[in-house]
């Protein structure tokens, strides 16, 4: 027979995707009425409008349904302030461990992705050059781990030039409870982008220390839940922003990216030797746009040239890690999920992807052992 109870215990495995906590420990779940085999409940969201919620809808009548009812009735209302505010309040106290309230404690760190023990393994991509794929190269890698099984997330850290939503095809914006901001999740990955925060692309024109203090409330401010990986998408060079992530991430490990030319190479082994100056871990080196393919015969055109990554890799004591052809994933751009640049498991270069995110998660054990 069905009761209450079961009906909460089968919704016990039912999360909030944005949140990744059980709707029931949320408090969602509410007025269940049984009649028969007919079960209607109210489920309470965050937000009204929740882009989530036919997901929820989903999950909810099927865990239901698994306990023998024949009809679900869902109903959806949203929290009032009150019950937001608690909610973000008590996110806020989890993010900063046990001291809730008022802030971290002097000495303790600003969010527990940056603890001591914390598990969560920290990548910055980097590049000497502009415009060289390290945006390409971070979305990329983060979902091809994510299709490993990680939990990964995106600190899109390129504040004036963020371009890692449009690139994965985001259009949502982060859902705030109060003082709380949830990431966007895409492809399995949680991103963060000041991107989100910009009205109709408008230029951001904030100056050096604003910059650290965004980075700060990327961890502060964002309820990112249990991270295996998180990578930061640095903007071109050497500046302020390299500085103010090892500052914050001093564990931070760092991916190098390149084209094939010699001055390529030659320009991001400065960001190679601002790395090792920092003391950040060089995980390799990625050289992307290494030659163009003919899709008729085969034939590669080393159209940049050949060699840079190899170079520099030699010149960082590190090793290239991947070599990635130019092109264009071809994606249906009326696909639900559609993305300007990620490929597709099955295409060549998303099997390059798959490599990389293979050889980081071998790297990234075996320097934790
Ligand atoms: N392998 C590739 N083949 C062809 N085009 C590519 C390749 N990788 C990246 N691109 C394109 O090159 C341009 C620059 O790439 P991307 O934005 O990833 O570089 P970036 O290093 O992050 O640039 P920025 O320094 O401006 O942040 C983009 O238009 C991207 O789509
Ligand atoms: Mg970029």
């Amino acid at each position: 027979m069905l009761t209450e109870e079961k009906v909460l215990d089968a919704l016990r495995d039912v999360k909030d995707p944005e949140i990744n906590k059980s709707l029931v420990e949320l408090n969602m779940i509410r007025n269940i009425r049984i009649q028969g085999k007919k079960v209607s409940l109210d489920v309470i969201l965050t937000i009204q409008g929740c882009p989530l919620k036919e997901r929820i809808r989903e999950d909810v009548v099927r865990s239901i349904e698994s306990l023998g009812a024949k009809e679900v009735d869902v109903r959806f209302g949203s929290m009032t302030d009150e019950e937001r505010a608690a909610l973000s309040a008590r996110l806020q106290a989890e993010r900063k461990g046990a001291s809730a309230g008022g802030g971290p404690a002097p000495g303790q760190p600003i969010s527990p992705l940056l603890a001591e023990d914390s598990p969560t393994r920290f990548i910055a991509v980097a590049s000497g050059k502009g415009g060289v794929g390290k945006s390409t190269v971070t979305v990329n890698l983060a979902v091809a781990l994510a299709r490993e099984g990680k939990k990964v997330g995106i600190i899109d850290a390129d504040i004036y030039g963020f371009s890692v939503p449009d690139m994965m095809g985001i259009e949502q914006r982060p859902t705030v409870i109060d003082k709380t901001i949830l990431p966007v999740e895409r492809f399995g990955v949680k991103v963060m982008s000041m991107g989100f925060f910009v009205q109709d692309n408008s230029p951001v024109i904030w100056r050096g220390p604003m910059l650290g203090k965004m980075l700060r409330n990327f961890f502060t401010e964002v309820h990112w839940g249990e991270l295996d990986y998180m990578l930061l998408d640095l903007p071109p060079g050497t500046g302020d922003v390299a500085l103010d992530v090892h500052q914050l991430i001093p564990q931070s490990s760092e991916i190098i990216v390149t084209t094939p030319h010699a001055t390529a190479a030659f320009v991001a082994a400065r960001a190679g030797a601002m790395a090792l100056h920092t003391k950040h871990e060089i995980l390799g080196v990625v050289e992307n746009m290494s030659w163009y393919q003919c899709s008729e015969c085969g034939h590669r055109d080393y159209v940049f040239g050949k060699g840079g990554g190899e170079k520099l890799a030699q010149e960082l004591r590190t090793e290239l890690l991947v070599q990635i052809p130019l092109g264009a994933p071809d994606n249906d751009m009326d696909a639900p999920d559609f993305a300007p640049s990620v490929y597709r498991p099955e295409t060549e270069t998303g099997k390059l992807y798959r490599q990389l995110a293979q050889k980081v998660i071998r790297l990234t054990q075996v320097t934790t052992a």
